[in-house]
Formats: C-alpha cells, structure tokens, sequence
C-alpha cells in the first residue's frame, strides 16, 4: 500500500503506477455451453499463474474441491456450478482477471451480468460440436457490447469436425470473422500438434494417458518434417490449408479484434494443457487492455485520477458461517485503496470502503489496493444494487445492466402468515442481489410476488435459499406464459390501444408494465393487431429510482 492520501483525486505521482497497472492487465470471461471444457480450460490457465499448485483443484471430486466455486450447498448436491466468482493470477509480466460465469444454462442471466464487467470474452467450443445454444446466447450479449471474442476450439485430442467447417459455421452463423493463429495438423487420433501461424513454428502434440499433460515440443516446420513424428501428408495438408487461408488475404488487424469483429481462433486441449500457453501468450498480447467505459459523462477512461467503479454482481450469503452480502465492483478508472472514502451516485452518500476483498474462489483476503479491470467485493449492508456506481472527485455514473428477458414465470406463495417479515426480507433481497426478477399483479391487492426467471432451476435455487437463509417455506404455482415484453412507451402508451387480448399485464419492481404471452404467436398476433405499440424484450435500464419493494 502506499502512503498516498487515499481519497485524493490525482496524485501526479501515481499517474506512472496506475499507467503501468492498467497496461499490465487483461480480464476475461469464458463464455461456452456446457460440457465445452472450461472448467478444464480455467484449471489449466490458473497452472501458469502458479495459482493453484495441482490440476484438478478447481473442479476436483470430493475432498479434493479447493478453488472451486461451488461454494453453496445446492451446487454441491447438484454438482453443478451455478455462481460467478473472479480469478486473479499474474502470468508473463500481466495480471490477469478471470471472471468465472456459472456453467449452468438456467443461469445464463448471471451470466449476463458478468460479461458487463469484462474487457475480453474467450468463446470455447467443442470441436466435435461447434456452435452451441449457450454459447450462441452469450455472444450475442458480446456482440451488444462489442466485447473482442478469443475463440478457443477444444478437445482437438478426439474425433471432431473439419477445422475449416468450424470456422466457416462460425463465420455464417455469428458474421464474426475468424483468424487463426494455429492451424491443427490432423485431428482425432491422429492429431499431431499445431502450426503457428505467424512464427510457422510446430507445437507438436504428444499423446499422454488421459489425465496427463502433453509435454510441449517446438520444432520448425522443416525439423518437424525430419522427426518422424508427424505424417507427412498431415503436415502437408494443414501447410496447404495455411497457404488458402493466407491466400484468402484478412490481415490479424487489432482494431478489428478489439471492435469484435474479428475473432483469433486458437486449436487445442485443454484436458492434456496442449495449445493453452500458446493461446495464453498470443491472448496476452492481442487482448484489450481495460479500456474507456460509457457514463452519464461521456466515456470515461481508466486513467481518470480518481477511482470509479460500479456493481455488477451481488451474493448474500457466500460464507453461511457470516451470513454476509458482497457486491462485487469492476474497477475502471484511477486506483482503488482501502479505506477510501467513496460516493454512491444513486443515492448521493459518502461510503467508507474500510473491508473490500479479493475473492478467489471460496477464499478472501483483505485487498490494499486494485486498479481498472479488477474485481473487488465489498460487504453490501443492503446498500448497493446491481449497477450502482461508485466514484471518487467529479461526479460519474456508469451505464446501467440491462435485465434479459424472462421465460418462465410463478407465483410464490406464503402459506405462511405469521413468516411474511422473513418472506418478505428473502423476496427484497433476492430480487436485489438479481436471483431472479419480480413482477406484481396489476390489482394492489394481491400482493403475493411473480418469480420471472431466465430458467426452472433459478426459482429452485430461489426457494432452496428462503428456506434455508431465511427459514421460510414457500410454494411455487407456475404460469403458462413464456414471454415477456416490456412497453415502451409505459402505462400511457398501454392505455391508448385499449383492450388486448391473449397477454397478462403486469408490473415490474419500478411499476413498468410487463405483458406476459403464452407463446410467440400470442406475441406476434398483438404486434400484427397493435403496430404502434413498441415493446422490448430487455428491461430497460432504470437509475437513480428505488424498486418496489414487496
Ligand atoms: P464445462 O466446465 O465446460 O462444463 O466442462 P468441463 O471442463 O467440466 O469438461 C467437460 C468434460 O470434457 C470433462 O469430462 C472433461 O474432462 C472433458 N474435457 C475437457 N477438455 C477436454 C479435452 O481437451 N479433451 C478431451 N478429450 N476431453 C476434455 P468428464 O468425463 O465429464 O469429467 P472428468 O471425469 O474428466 O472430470
């Protein structure tokens, strides 16, 4: 920590150490379908951070869980991963910050959010798969946020498809553009390692038992020719493959990359940790460093002297020994110390930040300092809301997160009435902490909450964690709608088409309406009967009003 008085706005002498620190940093999220790999992949990366000392601790079976980020009881009884936590390790000069993204496909919305903190997103595939539902969900949320997209192509070790193909589907289906920086020579059982494509240099692969790093061997083209462990008509094939790409003329432009438009696409395994340091190094170097984000001032640049940040994530209860609540922030702009005194723009107060944490998986320490681009958790006393933003010196406000539309929709009754404080706590600081969306009947009074969830295993999480966090239990009556619109023009719009048919209306916690349909077609036929009114399938972005609470 240094002795620089922490709540000033620009030192000068800090401006070198916050330059250095921002230039050495990189954060990313992995964004893939389930089963993709990117457990494997994360553990593999973590290896070169020296961050965790033995493969397998991130998802390890049984005893062995150490960073793992199934830290709540359901996860561990459902042996899936279902919240977001942040990795942090330094690597070749850079600090790198992982924001893990629930692997779950129900929590995608969580997912969401994460992807608005970060500055790059790695798009993992299966090379036997291709595109997924989920990873093609995500990058479309990247897309929305021009995020640069690394694409990771996995599991090289067994039968997939044509490398080409994968890379030509990606190109069609997403119109992202692709670059490889490796091309795979053979694949399956027979594949045999990657050429680079810019130092033409062979990594060569060599099969281990399943479980057992590959031993990474680098060989020029020639050399690798004369080895005798790679066919030769292999190598020619993937030399000639190289050649048509070449031919095909896109140069690797960064300002390309970085607009996420044009994607480098890396081959490899990660479950053998073969093609992930050349995918490593290669992203260190390509990757965008924590750049400008937009705010109620105009963008903001991380080399802005006075720290600014805003929430992205909240947890209630990460540790059940504490029964905490921590808001996680994404660092952008100037150094954040401890012990700073910092404004909340929503509410205009001044805060102490006397106990932020660096978390790391299931473990915390107590951070001096952070800059743009990291994540640091603070202890949320009911006080911060997701897209909050925090700030030191002239005022800022970062854009909002916008909600994604829900698709399955309950009621959630009390039976209870003696529990309705304890119901009533769990159902305002669930909806808060963004676990699930809440919508209210247009009749005051029936008060009773709707859960809109992006899938069925978020309302069990949901009433898992009032039974057992706030001791009330609770039946879910479930709604057959499975769309929800937003109106854009509000309660005024709603009311100058009159009467309509086939839609439920409802009101979200800042008392917008909300028309649930049964289906798309109910949906469409309001469009064809009503043109004029405009609905949205995303929440629009609310700021500066307080939510109703139940
Ligand atoms: P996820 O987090 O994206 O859901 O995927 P995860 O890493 O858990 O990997 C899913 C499965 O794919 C795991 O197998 C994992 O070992 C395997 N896998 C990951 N990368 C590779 C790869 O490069 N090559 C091959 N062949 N397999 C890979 P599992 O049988 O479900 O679990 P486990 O018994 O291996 O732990």
């Amino acid at each position: 920590m240094t002795s620089a008085p922490s709540s000033t706005a620009g030192a000068g002498a800090e401006m070198p150490a916050l330059a250095e620190a921002v230039a050495r940093r990189r954060n990313f999220a992995i964004i893939s379908h389930p089963d993709a790999g990117k457990t494997t992949l994360t553990e593999k990366l973590l290896l070169y951070g020296g961050a965790i000392q033995q493969a397998g601790a991130v998802k390890a079976k049984g005893e062995q869980r150490k960073v793992t980020s199934d830290w709540m009881e359901l996860e561990k009884q459902r042996g899936i991963s279902i919240t977001s936590t942040v990795l942090q390790f330094d690597y070749a000069g850079s600090t790198i910050n992982l924001l893990d993204t629930p692997g779950h496909q129900d929590f995608s919305e969580d997912t969401y959010r994460t992807l608005a903190a970060a500055d790059n997103a790695v798009m993992l595939e299966d090379a036997a798969k291709g595109l997924e539902p989920q990873t093609r969900k995500l990058f479309e949320v990247c897309r929305m946020r021009r995020i640069p997209i690394f694409t990771f192509i996995n599991k090289m070790d067994r039968p997939g498809r044509e490398p080409l193909e994968l890379l030509d589907e990606i190109e069609q289906e997403l119109g992202l553009a692709c670059w490889p920086v490796n091309w795979p020579i053979g694949s399956g059982d027979r594949f045999r390692g990657v050429i680079d494509r810019r130092s033409r240099e062979v990594v060569l692969f060599q099969r281990a038992e399943r479980g057992r790093q590959s031993q990474e061997q680098i060989l020029s083209v020639e050399a690798a020719a004369d080895s005798g462990l790679v066919e030769p008509e292999l190598l020619e094939s993937a030399l000639e493959e190289l050649e048509l790409l070449e031919g095909a003329g896109a140069d690797l432009d960064l300002e390309q990359v970085h607009a996420g438009e044009l994607s480098p696409v890396f081959f490899g395994s990660a479950m053998t940790n073969f093609g992930v340091r050349p995918f490593l190094d290669a992203f260190l170097e390509l990757a965008q460093r924590p750049t400008a984000r937009s705010s109620s001032e105009g963008p903001v640049d991380p080399l802005r002297p006075g720290f600014s940040g805003f929430v992205f994530k909240l947890q209630a209860n990460m540790d059940p020994r504490h029964r905490d609540r921590v808001a996680f922030v994404r660092v952008c702009s100037g150094k954040f110390e401890k012990d700073m005194t910092v404004q909340h723009a929503r509410s205009g107060r001044s805060i102490r930040l006397s106990r932020p944490q660096k978390l790391f998986g299931q473990d915390r320490e107590v951070v001096e300092d952070a800059y743009p681009g990291d994540v640091i958790g603070l202890n949320n006393p009911g006080m911060f809301a997701i897209g909050d933003t925090l700030y030191v010196g002239p005022k800022v406000e970062y854009e909002g997160i916008p909600c994604f539309s829900p698709e399955i929709f309950a009621w959630l009754r009390n039976p209870n009435p003696s529990a309705f404080k304890s119901f009533r706590k769990g159902v305002n600081e669930l909806r808060e902490e963004g676990a699930v969306q809440v919508l209210y009947d247009t009749d005051p009074s029936k008060r009773d909450p709707i859960l809109a969830a992006v899938g069925q295993l978020q309302l069990e999480v949901v009433q898992y964690r009032l039974e057992n966090e706030y001791g009330v239990k609770t039946r879910l009556e479930p709604m057959e709608f499975s769309v929800a619109r937003w109106v854009s023009g509000g309660w005024p719009a709603l009311e100058r088409v009159g009467r309509i048919f086939n839609c439920r209306t409802v009101r979200d916690s800042w008392d917008r309406p909300v028309l649930l349909f049964r289906n798309d077609w109910n949906l469409n036929q309001l469009r064809e009967d009503h043109p004029e009114l405009e609905l949205s399938a995303v929440a629009p972005v609310v700021s500066g009003v307080e939510p109703i609470a139940l």
